[in-house]
């Protein structure tokens, strides 16, 4: 018997299931009730006290055996035929769902505004239609004077225009409220200029306007040196240039040390280690006066700033035309990792 024992031990060590039919053949051959496994307990019932003594812990050990491997087996069969009635393979990769993101162009021009926001700045916003009062005469551009050919306009009339500057809503905000103000105005102008690497017929613009009692050119400097530090971190350099537009005086140019070459030169810069990023100045009396304020109480300054001009130098875009491409490509790649 004890050679019986151990040859099925042997068997079963070396037994190999790979279905539930062979796992249930096995159940029946050795653990149902007329197996194997019965036929010693029936014998074991029924033998004397030395023998079962001999054999009892045998016997039991080899039930053990079994009932081990047959539970093995079952789970393994029992989560593979889950896995199939439920459809569900774990070594699947998932499907991904294709979502959507914000334009870069949007993700600039809300870190832009979110920046002055924290400086206090409020946000106004006006119409792209506009007539010439808001976007040439209120702002000193005197009639058939040269300074309106500076910006190439898109005539819908005599009088109305589409707008080619976000300065309109600076005389929109002006006639409405009183100083102290403290506003910025993001928006899309229009220039009927040729399509290039480097300008487009439309493009998006965020002015600033301050006006209060003795506000001068080093306040202007001063927050346009944090606001560009807060945008390219602290390292970044600025210097100013004497510059022309008709509603400001002074008036003056400021560019930052090229984001792209870090100076050494490149196409953006022109070889020259400084890029243009806004006009700014001192507003000119004659346009507080024009708005409605008090040119003798208040001063105040103004500044515009390109956002595709400022995105190219933070994203390294070169030709901003494929802002407005609407290449998945390019914009898949500003969608936020978090
Ligand atoms: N409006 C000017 C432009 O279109 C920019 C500017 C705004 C300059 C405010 C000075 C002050 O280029």
């Amino acid at each position: 018997m004890i050679e019986e024992i151990k040859n099925i031990k042997e068997e079963i060590k070396n037994i190999k299931i790979t279905s539930a039919d062979q796992l249930e053949n096995f159940r029946i051959k050795y653990l149902s009730k007329k197996g194997k496994l019965s036929d010693f307990f029936d014998w074991l019932k029924t033998a004397q006290p030395e023998q079962k003594k001999e054999f009892g812990k045998p016997i039991n050990e080899l039930k053990n055996l079994l009932q081990n491997t047959y539970d093995q087996y079952k789970a393994q069969f029992d989560s593979a035929d889950n896995a199939l009635t439920n459809e569900l393979d774990l070594t699947l990769p998932g499907n991904s769902i294709n979502t959507g993101t914000k334009h870069p162009l949007t993700l600039i021009q809300e870190e832009l505004t979110g920046i002055f926001r924290k400086l206090g700045f409020a946000i106004a916003d006006g119409p792209e239609i506009e007539d010439d009062w808001h976007n040439f005469s209120a702002l000193n551009f005197p009639d058939n004077h040269p300074a309106r050919d500076m910006q190439d306009t898109f005539f819908i009339d005599k009088e109305i225009a589409l707008r080619t500057h976000t300065s309109s809503v600076q005389v929109r905000y002006m006639e409405k409220n009183k100083p102290p103000m403290r506003v910025i105005m993001p928006g899309r102008v229009y220039r009927n200029e040729a399509i290039s690497a480097r300008a487009n017929c439309f493009f998006h613009q965020i002015e600033g306007l301050y006006i209060d009692e003795n506000v001068s050119f080093a306040d202007l400097k001063q927050t346009l040196y944090y606001f560009v530090k807060e945008l390219f971190g602290e390292n970044v350099k600025i210097r100013f240039r004497p510059s022309y537009f008709p509603f400001t005086e002074p008036s003056a140019e400021m560019d930052i040390n090229c984001r792209i070459c870090e100076g050494a030169g490149c196409n953006v810069c022109k070889h020259s280690g400084w890029v243009e990023i806004l006009g700014c100045g001192m507003v000119d009396p004659q346009v507080l006066t024009n708005c409605g304020i008090d040119s003798e109480k208040y001063t105040g300054y103004a500044f515009g700033l390109g956002v595709e001009r400022v995105a190219m130098l933070k994203y390294d875009v070169k030709d901003l035309r494929i802002y407005f491409d609407n290449d998945l490509r390019f914009l898949n790649q500003f969608k936020k990792i978090s």
